[in-house]
């Protein structure tokens, strides 16, 4: 839905200087969001090609990796104190001076795009097309919230005083906009930042490290770590120096660094299971499309992503839209990202587990309008599936999988679909296709999810424009919705002025 902020302008030819990120005072709305490539430009073509040659000898970010590791509980005390020690100086600049160095790091982020393009696809599969504007977010990342900062010096009668030290634990599907959003988000508020990427993408996590670091963002006040051993990661979350943590990944973990420690105080993106509802009233060509977008972009690897469509009353039966859907979803050119033409990467790791079976084993009722094929000998490139049949209550309606399956439901009502989505105990994002302004308000009053898209996909949400985050077991801790306006305030504490000295 439209929060009234412009729609940005999302296309950029690469033979031409980067796109001006207007500053503050340049324009009545704070920042405008940074365009993605636009892949019709023949040179942006030559570009994005020049990208994929050089992915498969690709060592960007090793260094860094390699002088981030930590094998024992001295070192990562040493870097704990380190950074709460040098972070004072961080934290004392004004909101002001750390938004010059932001929009710095904006700036350092989108001029290493297509460094981070590489080392995504090299490292975790992403394809070009899924790492162009997950690059954008990152850029936008730092320019929302160096604007962001400014806004905290200009509060009357309080004083933000912020988290020492955050800890930032991103995971691998976004390994460049989340870690990034996170960090920039802490060194806005002053905060000293620990960050330690996925082992899956550490590289991609360093090369981002990296544009900040190049940007002005002291080595001490962002100090990136690997971590040798699982325990030093209990270690580093149980720090009594560390004073804020923020992660997305599972709901699991979250609780798993709860478990560390009971006043965590934590801010976390967690599951998702997210359905799109079609109703009789929606543009069905466009909701077998946003659909198929939805639930397979990056192999079906995004906590966004749609892992459910309900379909209500005559949809169930129209051949149109299961016609549309099949040939949306049997059409992608699954492959490699070395491969321009691949639509669909492959996953991160060999299918195992809850994703095997999904990918492997139908639920009682259910069959394959498309079957998942396995492609090749590695177990991760896999051809997407979508499943019918699936029964309310059933263990593909309520698990999360993150991969490349979809599953269909039908409902009588919009009512019923709404319950059946309410009834799985995550809530990040939701859609809804219907060209009914009643329906619209009816889901509107009473579908549980942090993010809602009415008549397009329901992933790659826009700084700013559409601020992220879940609800119910998608959320954990005293976070709000990253790129918004709250999310800042999460990362320190307000004081009246006075008090303050
Ligand atoms: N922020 C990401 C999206 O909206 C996860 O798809």
């Amino acid at each position: 839905l439209d929060n009234g902020v412009p729609r940005p302008n999302r296309r950029q030819d690469r033979s031409l200087p980067a796109a001006a990120v207007p500053r503050a005072g340049q324009a009545q709305h704070s920042f405008d969001n940074t365009p993605d490539t636009d892949p019709s430009l023949p040179a942006n073509r030559t570009w994005g090609r020049a990208i994929l040659d050089r992915v498969p000898g690709s060592t960007l970010g090793n260094a860094s990796v390699k002088a981030a590791f930590i094998n024992d509980e001295a070192a990562l005390n040493t870097a704990i104190e380190t950074a709460v020690d040098k972070g004072k100086a961080w934290g004392a600049l004004s909101g002001a001076e750390r938004a010059e160095i932001l929009h710095r790091a904006g700036d350092a982020l989108e001029a290493r795009r297509a460094d981070l393009l590489e080392v995504m696809a090299s490292e975790t599969g992403k394809t070009i097309d899924q790492g162009d504007p997950e690059v954008s977010e990152a850029v936008d990342f730092a320019h929302y919230y160096a604007e962001s900062a400014r806004k905290l010096d200009a509060v009357d009668g309080a004083t933000f005083v912020p988290a020492k030290l955050t800890v930032v634990t991103p995971p691998w599907n976004f390994p460049v906009a989340i870690p990034a959003g996170s960090t920039l988000a802490a060194l806005a508020a002053g905060s000293a930042v620990v960050i330690k990427p996925a082992k899956q993408a550490a590289r991609s996590g360093a090369v981002m490290v990296e544009a900040l670091w190049e940007a002005g963002v002291p080595k001490d006040v962002l100090t990136m770590v690997q971590l040798g051993e699982r325990e030093l990661g209990t270690q580093l979350i149980s720090h009594p120096a560390v004073d804020r943590v923020i992660l997305t990944g599972g709901y699991e973990t979250a609780e798993l660094f709860r478990s560390f420690r009971k006043d965590l105080p934590l801010l976390a993106e967690t599951s998702g299971k997210n359905a799109i509802i079609v109703t009789p009233s929606a543009d069905l060509d466009l909701a077998a499309k946003d659909v198929a977008y939805s639930a397979f972009g990056h192999a079906g690897q995004k906590c966004s992503a749609a892992s459910l469509v309900i379909l209500v009353g005559s949809v169930a039966k129209s051949k149109r839209f299961h016609n549309q859907l099949i040939d949306a979803v049997t059409s992608l050119k699954v492959g490699y990202p070395q491969d321009p033409t691949s639509q669909m990467g492959p996953i991160i790791e060999p299918a195992n587990g809850k994703l095997l079976n999904a990918l492997t084993t139908l639920g009682e009722g259910e069959n394959w309008a498309v079957e998942p094929k396995k492609l090749d000998g590695t177990g991760r490139l896999w051809s997407p599936g979508v499943r019918y049949g699936v029964k309310r209550g059933s263990y593909f309606h309520l698990t999360e999988f993150f991969g490349p399956v979809l599953g269909v439901m039908t409902a009588g009502t919009l009512e019923e679909a709404i319950a059946i989505q309410n009834q799985i105990e995550y809530g990040l994002t939701a859609g809804l296709h219907s060209l009914n302004s009643e329906e619209l308000g009816i889901w509107l009053d009473s579908i549980q999810a942090g993010n809602l898209y009415v008549n397009r996909g329901i992933t790659g949400a826009i700084v700013q424009r559409q601020p992220f985050g879940g609800w119910k077991k998608s959320a954990v801790g005293a976070g709000t919705k990253a790129g918004g306006p709250n999310y800042l305030a999460g990362l320190g504490d307000w004081t009246p002025a006075e008090a303050s000295g």
